[in-house]
This record gives structure tokens, C-alpha cells and sequence, in this order.
């Protein structure tokens, strides 16, 4: 049997976070555990991958209910699904030989094996000078998804009047740059004054605390926009879609990106109230996954290179280190707390 091509002094043991118990609510450290196995082969036609930058994100609360979703629960004791940047180790994959960057809907282990049909499996080749992990944020799958939703869903223009949910996060903080940068007016909706200030740094035009009453709010956003919003790119759903859908205008869109209100309470997830005003605008309310718009990946991904070339585009980031932060750093985005991208460098 032919042996794979191998990157000098690979470690013996893979590291693992697996799901130890299934959260509910927020989730909490016993939810997850480190083990070690022995270093996994790749097989033929296989590579073995190296962990560089780990992905934090909403979405894998989803994948740790025990509930349909468009992926597969994580089984109890498997290792959780994550994406991340890594380099190739060991390979049995000419097309695939070690040292290739790659991003892929993994697992969260620092050594994996793939093949060349991995969910997501991309090649990465960064540019001089920009740290490998920005793409794993705003010049990667953040940057996409912002893209995605504001242009390809959302359909914003210049002059038009766009609000995003969440704009001191990850996909926030880019939607509030891109638009700013395509001529639309901004307002931003972020939860407390510290977020709120950080959003106007990024360029928004107006920001709103929404953590306040609800008649407080409706006036900030009738006050942000009198003539109504044509864009909401929404990140959370719940009461905040609620509050929005009145004050949009006629013919506006909701590229509805995520509900990450819902997602620690999925079970029992807020209703939404407003629904008719659909019919009164006239609105497209329409949910996307960045990676079904794989035709437009290659324009959106020219245009968060060149905003980020001229300084337009500025990556927010909430960075930790080392393989075993991986499940604070995802407790610590699920409890509300973080700003910007959340990545783990490895
Ligand atoms: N459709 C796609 O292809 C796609 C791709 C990537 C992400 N997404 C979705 O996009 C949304 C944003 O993701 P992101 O990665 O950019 O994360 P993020 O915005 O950095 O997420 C954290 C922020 O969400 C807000 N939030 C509101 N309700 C929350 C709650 N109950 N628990 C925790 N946080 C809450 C908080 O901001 P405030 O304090 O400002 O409210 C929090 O800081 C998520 O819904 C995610 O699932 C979708």
C-alpha cells in the first residue's frame, strides 16, 4: 500500500472536543470534553488536516439538538461539527498535497481526515500580508454571508435605507461596512451603549441599543428612518422582527439570515406577530444559506478583497487561542457576550 505523503513531525494523538451532554438553554462546560485518540490515517484518496483557525458560530447550537436541521445532529461523544482553515499533513490525494490550505465543514479536532467531497472543502491562498484568519471571518465565510444576504437576497442599492440586526457581530459588523460602502444609509441594532458605540465606529449611521422598552425602541427606529427601511438583514428573529415589520417600506426585503434569538430555546421559540405586514408592503421575506448562491461566491469574494485592499472593509474579530479554548469561546458567543467574529487560532 502506497503511504501517504507526511508533513515532518506530526504528533501521535489527535485532540477532540466532543458533545458530552446535549445543552439546554445556554450552553454550559460539561457540555463538552477533550480526548485524545490515535493520530488518524487518511485512506486512499484522503487527506489528514491540521486545525489552523477554528470557526465559532451560531449555527452549531442547532447541530447539538437532538431536532432536524439542514445538517444532521452531532451524536453524544462524537466530536462537534465546526468549520475551520487547516493545512493538509499527510495526503493520499494528488490534487491535495501537503501544505495546502483548505476550509472545510469539519469537526472541532486539531487532526481530522477528509476526502476531496467534504462539506464545504475549499482551497484557501491568502495574500501577502493578511493573516490567515480573516479568511475564516470577513475575507471568508463571514464576508460571503454578508454579501450574500445584503446584495444576492436582499438586493440592496445605493440610496436605500438598510438596518442589520446584531451589527456589532460577526456577519453584523461586515453587512454594516459593505452597505455603508455601496452608498446605502445604515442603522444598526445592537444589545447595550458599549455595542452601540462600536457600531458607529464600523460607519453605521445610526445605532440603537435595543435592549430598552418596546415603545422606546419603535421610536428609535421610527426616528432612524421616518420613511421606513427597504433592507432588514436579520440575524436574530424574534421580538425584533416584530418590531421591524411595520416599519418597513413598500416593496422592502428580508434577506432573513439566522434566529440566533431562538437557538438556546429552540423548543420554545418566540412568535412572530406581524406576519400580514408582508402583505401590507408588499415584502420579500426570504432565508438563504451563503453556500446555495455558489454563483455569486466569486463576486462576492472580489469585492471583500478589494474593500479590504482600500481600507473599507476592516475585520472584527474576537480572538482566543489554543485548540481546547474552542467551547468558552462558543459558550461565551451563545450567552450574547462577544463582538465580531469569534475565531480560535490553533
Ligand atoms: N444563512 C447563513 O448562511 C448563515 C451563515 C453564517 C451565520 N448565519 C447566522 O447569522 C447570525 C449571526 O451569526 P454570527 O456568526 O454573525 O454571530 P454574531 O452576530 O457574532 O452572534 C452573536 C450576537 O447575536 C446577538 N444575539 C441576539 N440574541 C441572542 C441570543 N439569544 N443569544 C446570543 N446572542 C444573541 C448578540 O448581539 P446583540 O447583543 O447586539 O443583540 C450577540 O452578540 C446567526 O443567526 C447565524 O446563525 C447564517
Amino acid at each position: 500500500m502506497p503511504q501517504p505523503h507526511t508533513a515532518p513531525h506530526l504528533p501521535d494523538r489527535a485532540r477532540h472536543i466532543v458533545l458530552r451532554r446535549r445543552p439546554v438553554g445556554v450552553p454550559t462546560p460539561d457540555c463538552f470534553e477533550l480526548v485524545e485518540t490515535p493520530m488518524p490515517q487518511p485512506g486512499e484518496g484522503q487527506m489528514l488536516v491540521r486545525m489552523r483557525v477554528g470557526s465559532v458560530d451560531p449555527a452549531i447550537r442547532g447541530f447539538l439538538d437532538d431536532r432536524p436541521s439542514y445538517l444532521p445532529p452531532v451524536a453524544l461523544g462524537a466530536p462537534v461539527t465546526g468549520m475551520s482553515l487547516g493545512e493538509v499533513v499527510a495526503s493520499r490525494h494528488a490534487d491535495w498535497p501537503v501544505g495546502t490550505l483548505v476550509r472545510v465543514l469539519g469537526t472541532w479536532s486539531d487532526h481530522y481526515v477528509i476526502g476531496p467531497d467534504a462539506l464545504g472543502l475549499e482551497r484557501v491562498d491568502p495574500q501577502p500580508g493578511v493573516p490567515l484568519r480573516a479568511y475564516m471571518g470577513a475575507l471568508g465565510p463571514v464576508g460571503l454571508t454578508a454579501w450574500i444576504g445584503l446584495v444576492a437576497v436582499g438586493q440592496a442599492k445605493p440610496g436605500d435605507t438598510v438596518l442589520v440586526s446584531a451589527a456589532a457581530g460577526a456577519t453584523g459588523s461586515t453587512v454594516v461596512q459593505l452597505a455603508r460602502a455601496m452608498g446605502c444609509r445604515v442603522v444598526g441594532l445592537a444589545g447595550g451603549p458599549d455595542k452601540a458605540a462600536l457600531v458607529r465606529r464600523m460607519g453605521a449611521d445610526v445605532a440603537i441599543d435595543h435592549r430598552c422598552d418596546p415603545a422606546t425602541l419603535a421610536a428609535a427606529l421610527d426616528a432612524a428612518a421616518p420613511q421606513g427601511f427597504d433592507v432588514y438583514f436579520d440575524n436574530v428573529g424574534g421580538p425584533l422582527l416584530d418590531a421591524v415589520l411595520p416599519r418597513m417600506r413598500e416593496g422592502g426585503r428580508i434577506p432573513l439570515c439566522g434566529m440566533i434569538a431562538q437557538y438556546n430555546h429552540a423548543d420554545h421559540p418566540h412568535g412572530v406577530t406581524q406576519l400580514w405586514q408582508l402583505v401590507v408592503k408588499r415584502l420579500t421575506l426570504r432565508g438563504f444559506l451563503t453556500y446555495d448562491h455558489a454563483d455569486r461566491l466569486a463576486e462576492a469574494q472580489a469585492t471583500l478583497d478589494r474593500l479590504h485592499h482600500s481600507g473599507q472593509l476592516v475585520p472584527l474579530e474576537n480572538l482566543h487561542h489554543g485548540f481546547e479554548a474552542l467551547p468558552a469561546a462558543f459558550i461565551a458567543l451563545m450567552q450574547g457576550h462577544t463582538t465580531g467574529k469569534t475565531l480560535v487560532e490553533v
